[in-house]
């Protein structure tokens, strides 16, 4: 059973690389930034909270993410695992996350901490396509589709993100230095860190997944 958490600085590969872990390995996949999104497009209550942190790249507070969080690994396709993508981000949403599966009797698995140096990541992001209707992430030159603004899955519109300008990418990674990179060590302390090379072709970032999950 696969209990799992994809962490990496934005940009590092986690959308790319939870598509293929869904498929090969079955498991529900959990980005906290896709239920803000669909939130913030939906203009639902929570959508119009979060919207203020996304777009300048700072964390919705802890409050509203973990409770969405929770809610969610209660539902029935939870049971047989998951895959957490982009949560936890801090030492807090961290031990309430190991406080939630521990009232179960759960743990997790495994966390699959993806690497890329910080050059390389500003070139993804802001290179970056995902499909407006599925949500596939492609790249203008990194992973280009077939027809140029053309989703190859489903053939929906490719959009660029609202956050992945310059100058929000800059912040998004400085979040993620001050406040998500410390969980490294909180997870390479309990021995549950798998280090993940990211800075290959999406092809071989997933076949060292699969030698982390068998
Ligand atoms: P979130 O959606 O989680 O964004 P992120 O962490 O910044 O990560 P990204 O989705 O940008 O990158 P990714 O690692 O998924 O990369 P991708 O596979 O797309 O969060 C957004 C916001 O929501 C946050 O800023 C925050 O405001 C809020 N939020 C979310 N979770 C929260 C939490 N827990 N607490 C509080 N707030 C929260 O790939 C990137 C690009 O690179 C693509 O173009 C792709 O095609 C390309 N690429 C992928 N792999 C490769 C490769 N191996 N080689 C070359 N190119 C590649
Ligand atoms: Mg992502």
């Amino acid at each position: 059973m696969l209990r799992t958490i994809l962490l990496g600085p934005p940009g590092a590969g986690k959308g790319t690389q939870a598509s293929r872990i869904v498929e090969k390995y079955g498991v529900p996949h959990i980005s906290t930034g896709d239920i803000f999104r669909d939130n913030i497009k939906r203009q639902t209550e929570l959508g119009k909270k979060a919207v203020e942190y996304t777009n300048k790249g700072e964390l919705v507070p802890d409050s509203l993410t973990c409770e969405i969080v929770k809610a969610r690994l209660m539902q029935d396709d939870c049971r047989e695992g998951f895959m957490l993508d982009g949560f936890p981000r801090n030492t807090y949403q961290a031990a309430v996350l190991d406080e939630f599966l521990g009232e179960q009797g759960l743990k997790l698995t495994t966390v699959l901490n993806i690497r890329v140096a910080d050059e390389e990541l500003m070139s993804r992001l802001t290179g970056r396509r995902v499909c407006s209707k599925c949500g596939a992430s492609f790249h203008v030159v990194n992973v280009p589709p077939k027809q140029e603004g053309i989703c190859d899955n489903c053939g929906g519109e490719l959009i660029q993100r609202p956050d992945d300008t310059e100058e929000t990418v800059r912040n998004r990674i400085q979040v993620y230095k001050d406040q998500t990179q410390p969980l490294e060590f909180f997870y390479m302390a309990t021995d549950r860190l798998s280090i993940i090379d990211g800075a290959v072709s999406p092809e071989e970032v997933f076949a060292q997944i699969e030698n982390v999950l068998g």
